[in-house]
């Protein structure tokens, strides 16, 4: 069983994009206030977490930057004990607002969801005309250090796939780290229609600017695997959940914004902490929980059967 010292927070259910893959109906119903973990319900359980062996919090949504008074949040997070490591994961559509608030309360890097470089083609993912702000916010977050910053491109059959080289260029005159992630069916939406293997990926890139370099030492404890392009830093990264399995390295848990503790992306088994933490239960309760959901993690992924029983949006990727 590998460490667990890694917890993805998602803080609210909600978004300022609708990505067609990921948020298909706009009226889905959202989560009522009340049932979202207050900033002091989440503080109380990383307090413990931080002792059970999370050292690295990743703050994520729906879209974390819409949840009111975040740079707040952030602030309280930073000055927990034990959190080594606090990232978030956004659209960066409110970042060239809030990237200098962020880093200042103690934000120390970020990754930013791009889908398309092109302006029409962000318009039909998203539903929205916004790839101007989202350029801003990554220009604003290089600004103030929030790096290094990646840049995740989920890969969609017939929609951006021939945006690869565009993207490999923009990683490279920007100095960003872009990773292609494939497409997961999740809850069945779109199934593997969207779907190309990133072993194709790199042999298009390959063809274009020449043997990828592998890195062995990965900016990052996480999935992807990371290459130079041109001997130049690490400038590409492939996070392929479907072609190249990684649940044997998982060392992740998942806290939804409706306090369900989750122990796999893929898999519906959840139990509710929110309940406990509002009840006051005692440590040793929560604790017990805990170990529940680490005991509980699926040793693999099975996209035969891509039930997560919640859309992506209300887990947070
Ligand atoms: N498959 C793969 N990646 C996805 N993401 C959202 N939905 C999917 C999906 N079905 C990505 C987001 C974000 C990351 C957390 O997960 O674009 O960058």
């Amino acid at each position: 069983m590998n460490e667990i010292d890694y917890l993805r927070l998602s803080v609210t259910d909600r978004c300022n994009l609708n990505c067609f893959y990921c948020r298909p109906d706009k009226n889905l119903v959202q989560l009522p206030p009340k049932e979202i973990l207050s900033f002091e319900e989440i503080v109380k359980f990383l307090n413990l977490a931080t002792h059970w062996g999370i050292k690295h919090v990743r703050v994520t949504g729906g879209e974390p930057l819409v949840r009111r008074n975040i740079v707040s949040l952030v602030k309280m997070l930073s000055s927990v004990q034990g959190i080594e490591e606090l990232t978030m994961t956004t659209n960066g559509l409110r970042l060239a607002e809030l990237a200098l608030p962020l880093k200042e309360a103690g934000l120390s890097r970020i990754n930013v969801s791009l889908d398309s470089l092109d302006r029409r083609k962000f318009s039909e993912i998203t539903g929205c005309d916004e790839l101007g702000e989202v350029l801003r916010g990554i220009a604003a977050a290089r600004r103030v250090g929030l790096d290094p910053i990646k840049v995740n491109m989920v890969l969609l059959k017939g929609f951006n796939e021939e945006e690869i080289f565009h993207f490999v260029s923009f990683a490279l005159e920007n100095c960003l780290l872009v990773r292609f992630i494939e497409h997961m069916p999740i809850n069945e939406i779109g199934g593997k229609r969207w779907y190309i293997p990133n072993t194709e990926v790199r042999e298009r890139i390959q063809k274009k600017w020449g043997p990828l370099e592998p890195v062995d030492s990965s900016p990052g404890k996480g999935p992807a695997h990371y290459f130079r392009v041109n001997k130049r830093q690490p400038t590409l990264g492939f996070i392929s959940p479907l072609s190249e399995p990684f649940c044997d390295s998982c060392n992740r848990l998942r806290l939804t914004a409706d306090g369900k503790l989750r122990s796999c992306l893929l898999s519906g088994f959840e139990v509710d902490l929110k309940g406990v933490l509002r009840e006051g239960a005692p440590r040793e309760t929560m604790k017990e929980l805990y170990e529940k959901v680490i005991r509980n993690k699926p040793k693999h992924h099975h996209f035969e059967f891509p039930y997560a029983g919640r859309f992506m949006f209300e887990i947070g990727g």
